[in-house]
């Protein structure tokens, strides 16, 4: 019999099965968010939990997430939250807003959550104006070239102890071509020069395989 998946995925599917329980909520907004017709971004089910446990580490009670697609992420990162809890996600197309809110509706979650429509860079100056309490949890995962300007407003809304992941800085390996002309290659390399430039915080990243291919997370902390 021909294999026609990798060690990796191999590996992803092996662990799943043993850390994984099965889940009608998250299984169900994966299959509406393809039989829709969404791009296939969302997270891994180990990387939704592995959002999850980080979420729970810092005991965030006020989680924003830029990027919500289908509200795959969404769905793992709310149960992170207390039942007083609030996530708020930004997400610029009506019709993954609708999805998400479905998908989110079905889970049970709804209370918990709010998905804003716009630009997030839009959005996230509006925040930044007006005052909003800042983030416990700050999950960025929507267009790579704007990741300076969110890294940037991350930050304002965060305090001491505010973790912030980044999505997607690996993307088997583009980084690495400084002669690139890729905008969203260019945007995770001007995120990380910016980290690198911040003061005040404490950084790292973390290379992932599986089923998601060879990706990774930038993974800050405010000291
Ligand atoms: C892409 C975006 C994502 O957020 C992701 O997790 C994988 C791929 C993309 O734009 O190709
Ligand atoms: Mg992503």
């Amino acid at each position: 019999m021909t294999k026609n998946t990798s060690l990796p995925e191999d590996l992803d599917a092996y662990f799943e099965s043993h850390l994984l329980p099965s889940d009608a909520a998250l299984e169900a907004a994966d299959h509406r968010s393809q039989q829709v017709g969404l791009v296939p971004h969302a997270v891994s089910p180990l990387q939704g939990a592995f959002l999850q446990i980080l979420a729970k580490a810092v005991s965030a009670r006020r989680i924003l997430e830029i990027g919500t697609l289908g509200g795959y992420s969404t769905i793992w990162l709310a149960r992170a939250l207390p039942a007083d809890g609030t996530l708020v996600s930004l997400e610029i197309s009506e019709a993954n807003r609708a999805v998400a809110l479905e998908n989110i509706s079905d889970a049970g979650l709804s209370h918990l959550v709010d998905i804003r429509l716009g630009a997030a860079a839009d959005l996230l100056q509006a925040m930044i104006a007006s005052g909003e309490p800042s983030y416990d949890f700050i999950f960025i995962d929507a267009d790579k070239r704007s990741n300076p300007i969110y890294w940037e407003s991350a930050l304002k809304l965060s305090h001491k102890g505010t973790m912030i992941i980044v999505d997607n800085v690996v993307r088997n390996g583009a980084i690495l071509d400084d002669e690139t002309t890729d905008p969203d290659v260019i945007g995770v390399q001007d995120l990380l020069d910016l980290m690198s430039k911040s003061t005040g915080i404490t950084a790292t990243a973390l290379q992932t395989v599986g089923s998601k291919g060879h990706d990774g997370f930038a993974i800050a902390m405010v000291d």
